[in-house]
């Protein structure tokens, strides 16, 4: 079983949220389980930085080739070396890959999606057209001298909208004859969709057919997201919760008919913690590890955080930490409408974040009323991250929305309570501290529903009320640093799917059976 794995970041090299986790540990854990993964990626810096190319690149074949169908792929801007394909490893764990160079589409400074401005860069369209363009000609075959590969893929699984277009291409070369692998399309986040305009489609070699209510178009407009959900074999999303929302209009961001009409190719495979990264006991990134049966080295961590945050050094004030991307998913404006109340109940908060201008600003003037109390930290800080997570005493993921969330998975392991909002994978990873769930021993952290500051103000009373049990907030921080989201059995339902997906085999069976997460 030979995996193309085509995402656009990959944990340590390049990160802008729990995507770049995802595309290190389950190629990882897939392997564990004998399956074979090449990763596919644009050729950004950071990851071209960290990448051992094998052999040659081979130069991707250009459009009006004889070898492929009349008209169909990307065009490829004037004055620049056509992309090629790089065979390689990434440095730091040997993982297969290949590597998309295209200087002209690729090598910009700054955010991987966005310009300066925050904007989209205009030729986006065109970088991840390349991206699933090239994802279907190595799926197919088409790339001459490709040899670094071994055996062809049998599937092709690829992650969020940049990669959707290659489930189009791939639909578009098996209708002109040629064999094509499996395809598997994985949505980590439904809100963000590639959408531009219909003359692109000619751009990137599309025929209009496609661009049709049944095809890709969306309003109007081109989605590279409608793209990987129409077209791919099977679709998945992070969490069973999540796969359930997206399936109905609140959460579904227009889609939601699309993925009710294909609610039987739908399946909710939950995220997991890479044990080789977020491990309390052997965390590199910790002047103090610690475990479930010893934590003075979570004490030791919590003080030395509030002494590098220049916080107050208080051993029982309440640590809230946040570790998040600053956007209108993550709620964090609730957070900022119950600072006041909390910092006077001898609450203290820590943010480490980066996104959004306006979220900066309201959260920096918390920071700024409540010197000692609150503290903020903006920008990426990986190292931070896990220092919060360690010495915080619990960790808010009020999100809108979650399609699975890993922060609060990691709180649970580093014995850091999470305090979320029952939506997608939060509410599917996270337990209530109601008495008779602290009495049972399924509590591990605290849960609200209501999308609202007040909702969270109550459950951050109930968290203070919990801390203020000493016994019973211990109980429910063993429950939750002995949870395991491990992402073997992700892996193994990931393969269960692949499988189901050969040719010949039997109708899909459902990737997971476990109780309560019944596929979407
Ligand atoms: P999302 O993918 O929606 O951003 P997740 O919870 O799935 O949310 O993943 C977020 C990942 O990004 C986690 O690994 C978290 O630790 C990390 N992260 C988020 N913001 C920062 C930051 N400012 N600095 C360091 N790591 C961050
Ligand atoms: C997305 C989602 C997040 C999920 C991550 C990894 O960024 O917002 O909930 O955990 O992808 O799948």
């Amino acid at each position: 079983m030979h995996v193309l794995y085509v995402c656009t970041e990959v944990f340590p090299l390049l990160k802008t949220g729990g995507l770049a986790d995802v595309s290190a540990a389950l190629p990882h854990a897939l392997q564990q389980e004998g399956a074979q993964v090449t990763l596919l990626l644009p050729g950004f810096a950071a990851v071209a930085a960290g990448f051992d190319p094998i052999g040659q690149a081979v130069r991707l074949p250009a459009r009006g080739a004889t070898t492929l169908p009349a008209g169909l792929g990307p065009v490829w801007p004037d004055g620049h070396t056509v992309p090629t394909l790089q065979a390689g490893r990434l440095r730091a764990s040997g993982q297969p890959a290949l590597l998309l160079q295209a200087p002209a589409l690729f090598d910009r400074p700054g955010n991987p999606y966005l310009d300066a401005q925050g904007q989209p860069w205009s030729d986006n369209p065109l970088r991840f057209g390349w991206l699933g363009w090239a994802a279907a000609l190595v799926g197919t075959g088409l790339v001459p001298g490709l040899t670094a590969l071994g055996t062809p893929p049998d599937v092709v699984h690829g992650h969020d909208w940049h990669a959707g277009l290659a489930m189009a291409y791939l639909h578009l070369l098996k209708g002109h004859g040629r064999q094509a692998p499996a395809s598997v399309f994985t949505v980590h986040n439904l809100a963000y969709q590639g959408l531009c305009g219909p003359e692109w489609l000619g751009r990137l070699g599309l025929p209009p057919s496609v661009f049709s209510m049944q095809g890709l178009e969306f309003f109007g407009q081109l989605s590279f997201m409608k793209a990987g959900l129409q077209y791919a074999d099977a679709l998945t999303t992070v969490s069973p919760g999540y796969a359930r929302e997206i399936t109905g209009p609140e959460q579904g961001c227009g889609l939601d008919g699309l993925l009710r009409h294909r609610q039987d190719r739908l399946h909710g495979i939950l995220n997991g913690v890479d044990e080789r990264v977020w491990n309390p006991e052997h965390d590199a990134l910790l002047s103090h590890t610690f475990s479930a049966s010893d934590l003075r080295g979570k004490t030791l961590a919590k003080a030395a955080l509030q002494t590098e945050l220049a916080l107050q050094v208080a051993p029982n004030a309440l640590l809230l930490v946040v570790v998040s991307r600053l956007t209108e998913q993550k709620g964090l404006h609730l957070l900022t409408e119950v600072v006041d109340s909390w910092v006077r109940q001898g609450g203290q908060l820590a943010v480490l974040g980066a996104g959004d201008a306006g979220i900066e600003d309201a959260l920096y003037r918390c920071a700024q009323r409540h010197p000692g109390l609150m503290a903020l930290r903006l920008g990426h800080d990986e190292a931070l991250a896990h220092r919060l997570m360690a010495g915080g005493d619990a960790i808010a993921v009020p999100s809108r929305y979650e399609p699975c969330g890993l922060t609060q998975l990691y709180g649970l392991r580093y014995g850091t309570l999470p305090v979320v909002r029952a939506v997608g994978g939060l509410a599917d990873t996270v337990t209530d501290c109601r008495l008779e769930a602290i009495d049972d021993g399924s509590a591990t952290g605290i849960v609200f529903h209501d999308f609202s500051a007040p909702a969270l103000h109550t459950a951050l009373q109930r968290t203070l009320a919990l801390y203020r049990r000493p016994d019973d907030w211990a109980k429910v921080q063993q429950n939750a640093m002995a949870q395991r989201f491990g992402w073997g059995d992700a892996a193994r339902r990931y393969r269960r799917l692949y499988q189901s997906l050969r040719p010949g085999a039997a109708a899909a069976t459902p990737p997971h059976a476990q109780p309560g997460t019944a596929s979407a």
